[in-house]
């Protein structure tokens, strides 16, 4: 068997950044490439605030879709050996572009949701926020107001939470290992925070079985699936 490439207990602060391939291998689809949600659906139609405003019982039903899709998921080995790594090294937080909250099943306690999450709901008139893991979600309403709660996604279009966004950001500055694990590195800023880490003296790691606009700035690149990958660099699921 090979030897790991590096122990994450040489480190101190670890950072996963995570896209939608780390969730592949759990059956939960991507957004590009073949079979992607993007391929099948129109965001501007789904994933919009002038779409939920023209029409948000539609983008509801897109988003109950996906709510019993992902409920039906369970974490894979990759998101396990993330969660694993919080015994090993002192900081460890996940950054992640994600809304499926596969992470968090898997055990890992610092996760920063650049992109909101499927689970979480809010009312944009009466200020109004919930966390359900209904799957579908069947009241849409709010509950205190007559508005449309709408789900709690930072859609095309929307900025990110500034306060998300300035924590993410914390840990970027801080860490002393980055490792990217399957985004296409395509939207933006998400696509460019690991840049914040290189320039901060990280020693950055990629695992995408395909390469991405940003691979040329990462000091190691594997091209492989996000639970092989993990494998390769820190050692059979084991990473002390
Ligand atoms: P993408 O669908 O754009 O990219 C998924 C990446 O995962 C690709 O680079 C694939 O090569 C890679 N990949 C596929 N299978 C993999 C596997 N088994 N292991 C590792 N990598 C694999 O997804 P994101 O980059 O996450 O935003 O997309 C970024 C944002 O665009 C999403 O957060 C979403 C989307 O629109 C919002 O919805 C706001």
């Amino acid at each position: 068997m090979e030897s790991p490439l590096l122990r994450v207990a040489d480190y101190q602060h670890v950072v996963f950044f995570t896209g939608a391939g780390v969730s592949a291998e759990s059956g939960v689809p991507t957004y590009r490439g073949r079979g992607g949600i993007w391929k099948h659906y129109d965001y501007e139609r789904y994933a919009s605030q002038p779409a939920f405003e023209r029409n948000p019982e539609e983008v509801w039903r897109f988003h109950n879709v996906r709510r019993e899709r992902v409920a039906k998921c369970l974490p894979n080995a990759a998101h396990r050996c993330i969660a694993a790594c919080e015994a090993h090294a002192e900081h460890v937080s996940v950054i992640t572009q994600n809304i499926d909250g596969l992470h968090q099943r898997a055990g890992s306690n610092v996760v920063h949701e650049l992109h909101g999450s499927l689970w979480r709901s809010r009312c944009d008139d009466c200020g109004y926020t919930a966390t359900e893991f209904d799957a579908p979600l069947r009241d849409v309403r709010c509950p205190h107001c007559p508005a449309y709660k709408r789900p709690d996604i930072v859609w095309f279009g929307d900025a990110l939470d500034p306060a998300v966004f300035e924590i993410a950001t914390q840990a970027l500055i801080r860490c002393d290992l980055l490792v990217s694990i399957g985004t296409s590195a395509l939207v933006y800023p998400a696509a460019e925070l690991p840049m914040l880490a290189r320039r901060h003296g990280a020693r950055l790691v990629e695992i995408n079985p395909e390469p991405t606009p940003m691979s040329p700035q990462f000091d190691t690149c594997l091209r492989t699936t996000a639970s092989a990958g993990l494998d390769r660099l820190l050692g059979a699921f084991d990473p002390s």
